[in-house]
Parts: structure tokens; sequence; C-alpha cells
């Protein structure tokens, strides 16, 4: 039996790693650890919650006494550690919460490992301390026409029409850290943690750093859930600045899967990119989701494009972010599973579907702060 906390498993690319783990080994106990900030929902995880080898435990990973408490009761042999704040626009207007929870939340779980793992006969035999971490502490990358320019590696994920790469440069895992907003400086902070407690107690630790993820699930604060929320109400869609920014797109699930292999076989000290060298600039990729909004609510494909609405920029706004998961692929044979637009086309009819839980979201509270958000931009 494993015990294994996973933490911010009730957001949106955590409930999909506590799905996957919860249903793929039974014998391993997952212990959710989760604030239920606005970001975290456990409707997420309906349909898992009664699982024997399932746990939920309310709690903030800053609170260093309590996440010690959960260590010793639940003898945890692993950690994978996805709770953060994780959206860029909040963390222009409120960079505190995420100096908080993302670098002295991630240094509370560090320690809390350490002291619990030290005291051991076995001492970091066995144990394995797994951070999530993100692209965008890389920076940005230059943005050229793609014209001619040929992608260094195609996968499953970028294998539809659109196959382009705007840069002949990637983020490979030896790229000097230059985060630009207070999110990615503040994972880029944690990041740090994570590496200095390997390199200065021997903790086994692993980091990995993703591209943009899609799917399920997602707040609906983030680009694709928002516009698909939008375009059903013909509500204006936000693009910021002229939407030339290109993101590098991949379908949660195969996110989750990427996790899964590395938390079992990945090196010890090891980064780990993970990203389907699928970029697409965000205005294309609005024009797919309306699209698609558009046909699978019986409307005129098309119809509703006037809803696009150019808004003043994000503040620092990063051009470009394009993975090299090359590593990944060659030393563990990770691959995406999902072509890009098929992923879009599920995950459109997954939100249309799922009405319920979307309005859930957007009533009430969250509509006031979306309008503030937007107030005094
Ligand atoms: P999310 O905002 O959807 O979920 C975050 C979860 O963390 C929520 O359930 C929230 O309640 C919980 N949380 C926040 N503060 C907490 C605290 N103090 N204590 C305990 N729980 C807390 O985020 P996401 O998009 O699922 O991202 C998860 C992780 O993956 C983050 O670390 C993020 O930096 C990283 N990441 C995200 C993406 C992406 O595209 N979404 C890409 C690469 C990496
Ligand atoms: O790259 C990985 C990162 O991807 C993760 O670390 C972050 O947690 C995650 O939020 C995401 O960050 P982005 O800032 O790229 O995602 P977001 O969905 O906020 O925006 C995607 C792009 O769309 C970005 O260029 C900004 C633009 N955008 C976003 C919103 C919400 C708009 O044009 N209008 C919008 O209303």
């Amino acid at each position: 039996m494993k015990n294994i906390i996973i933490t911010g498993g009730a957001g949106f690319i955590g409930s999909h790693v506590v799905r996957l783990f919860v249903n793929k080994y039974p014998d391993y106990h997952i212990i959710n650890v989760d604030k239920l900030t606005y970001a975290g929902n456990l409707a997420n995880l309906k349909d898992i919650e009664n699982k024997p080898n399932y746990t939920f435990v309310k709690a903030d990973i800053c609170d260093f006494e309590t996440i010690m408490g959960i260590f010793k009761k639940y003898k945890v042999d692993g950690v994978i550690h996805l709770a953060a704040e994780s959206h860029v626009d909040r963390s222009i207007k409120d960079p505190f919460t995420f100096a908080q929870t993302n670098v002295m939340g991630t240094l509370s779980m560090l320690q809390a490992a350490k002291l619990t793992w030290e005291s051991l006969p076995e001492k970091w035999e066995g144990k394995r301390f797994y951070h999530i971490s993100t692209d965008e502490v890389y920076g940005a990358l230059e943005m050229t026409d793609p014209e001619g320019i040929e992608p260094p590696f195609t996968t499953k994920a970028s294998s539809g029409k659109h196959h382009l790469a705007y840069g002949s440069k990637f983020f490979t895992e030896d790229l000097k850290y230059m985060p630009h907003s207070p999110y990615s400086a503040s994972k880029a902070s944690s990041d740090h943690f994570v590496r200095a407690f390997h390199d200065t107690y021997g903790m086994p630790t692993i980091v990995t750093n993703c591209s943009n993820n899609y799917g399920p699930y997602q707040f609906p604060e983030k680009l694709i859930p928002l516009f698909i929320n939008n375009i059903r109400h013909r509500k204006p869609l936000p693009v910021y600045g002229k939407g030339e920014n290109v993101r590098d797109w991949l379908y949660v699930e195969d996110h989750a899967r990427a996790i899964d292999l590395i938390f079992h076989k990945g090196t010890i000290a090891e980064t780990y990119n993970i990203g389907g060298f699928n970029e697409w600039k965000n205005i294309d990729i609005i024009k797919v989701v309306i699209n698609t909004v558009d046909r699978l609510l019986g409307r005129k494909e098309g119809e509703d494009m006037n809803l696009i609405t150019y808004v003043t920029d994000r503040a620092g706004h990063d051009m470009r972010y394009a993975i090299d998961s090359r590593k990944l692929q060659r030393e563990l044979g990770w691959e995406p599973s999902l072509q890009f637009e098929e992923g879009i086309e599920k995950t459109v009819r997954w939100y249309l579907d799922n009405q319920e839980w979307m309005d859930n979201i957007t009533s009430g509270e969250y509509e006031k702060y979306y309008e503030s958000m937007y107030a005094n931009r």
C-alpha cells in the first residue's frame, strides 16, 4: 500500500490526476489535500468520491502544523504537488497571495516531507516529492512568421491540419529561468526550493514544466472554458491585445498520463518538459472554438465571430510559449494520445453537456469578481 498526497486535487489538473490514480491503482491510498479556494471544486471528483482508496482533507498547504499532522496520520510515501494559485491575471492584481501559496505553501510541503521522512529508519528510501510546474518559468520566446519553419517534431496532438512553429527556439530543460509575471515568478521560486531540497538534504524530488492544458473541469476564467461559456450566452469574447500571442496546448488527460509515468519511472533530481508541439495563436484557437460551439449548438458555423472584442492587453503579456518535450518522449516513451481538433471537440462537448457544473460556478460571487477584473483594466 502506498500513501500518496496529491495537493490541489480539487482543481482542474489535480482532479484528473486524482481520478487517474484512484482508478488505476486500487492498492494506493490517495489523499487529496486541498484548501478549496475559489478554484477548488469537489464536484470535479463526484465519480470517485466514495472509492475506498480515496480520502479528501480540506487543508491549506501554508498551514505547516496541519500538513505535518497529515504526513504523520497517513504515513505518506509520496507527494504530487499541484496546489497553487494558477491564473496570471489574478497574480497581476494580487501578487501577495501568489507568493504565499506558491512559494511558502511549497516550502511548507517540502519541510513537512523532510522532517517526516528523515526521521524514519529507511529515510528517503521509496519516497518521492514530485512538483508540478509550468513552462512560464522560462519566460517568452521570440516570434517569427511560421512560413518556411519546419516544427522539429510532430506528435499526435499536432497531427491535424494546423501544424506550425512560430519560431525556431523552444523551451528545453536546460534553459535559464526568466519569469515575467508574478505568477511565473512565484512558480520559478517554488521550483528552486524543490531543487534546493534535493541538493541540500538529498530529498528525492522531480520537477516537470508543462505547457497550457485544456479539457473538462477547467475554471472558466481561463481562455477556453471562458470563451465556450461566453459564446453559448452570446457575451463578448475579450481578446487581449491583437490576439497574436502563441500558446502550446495539451489535453489535460495527456498531462495526467505524463505525471503518472514520471512519478513512477522518472529519474530523481531530473526535470522533464511536457508538451505536444502544438502551437496556436490565440485568435486562431478562438475561431476554432467559435466554429465548434456554433456547430454543436446547431447555429450557423462562424455566426458568433462578431462576439470577438479586442481589449487592452494583459500587462507583461508573454508573446510565445513552445515546449520541447523530446527528453520525455526519448527517455520515458510518453506521447500525447489525442489530436488537437479531437480534443477541442471533446472539450466543447463536455462544457455544453455540463452546463450545471458551469452555472454553479458562474452565478453569484464569481460573476461580480469577473466584472471587477475588467472594470479597471
Ligand atoms: P487550478 O487553479 O485549477 O487548481 C488549483 C487547486 O489548488 C485548487 O483546487 C485550489 O483549491 C488549490 N489550492 C490553492 N491554494 C491552496 C492552498 N493554499 N492550500 C491547498 N490547496 C490550495 O490550477 P490548475 O490549472 O489545475 O493547475 C494545477 C497546477 O499545475 C499548478 O501548480 C499550476 O501552476 C500547474 N500548471 C498548470 C497549467 C495549466 O495550463 N492549467 C499548465 C502547467 C502547469
Ligand atoms: O503555460 C502554462 C500556463 O497556462 C499555466 O501555468 C497557467 O496556470 C495557466 O493559467 C495558463 O496560463 P495562460 O496565461 O497562458 O492561460 P490563459 O487561459 O489565462 O490565457 C491563454 C492566452 O489567452 C493568453 O495569451 C492570454 C489570452 N487571453 C486569456 C483570457 C482569459 C485572452 O486573450 N482573453 C482572455 O479573456
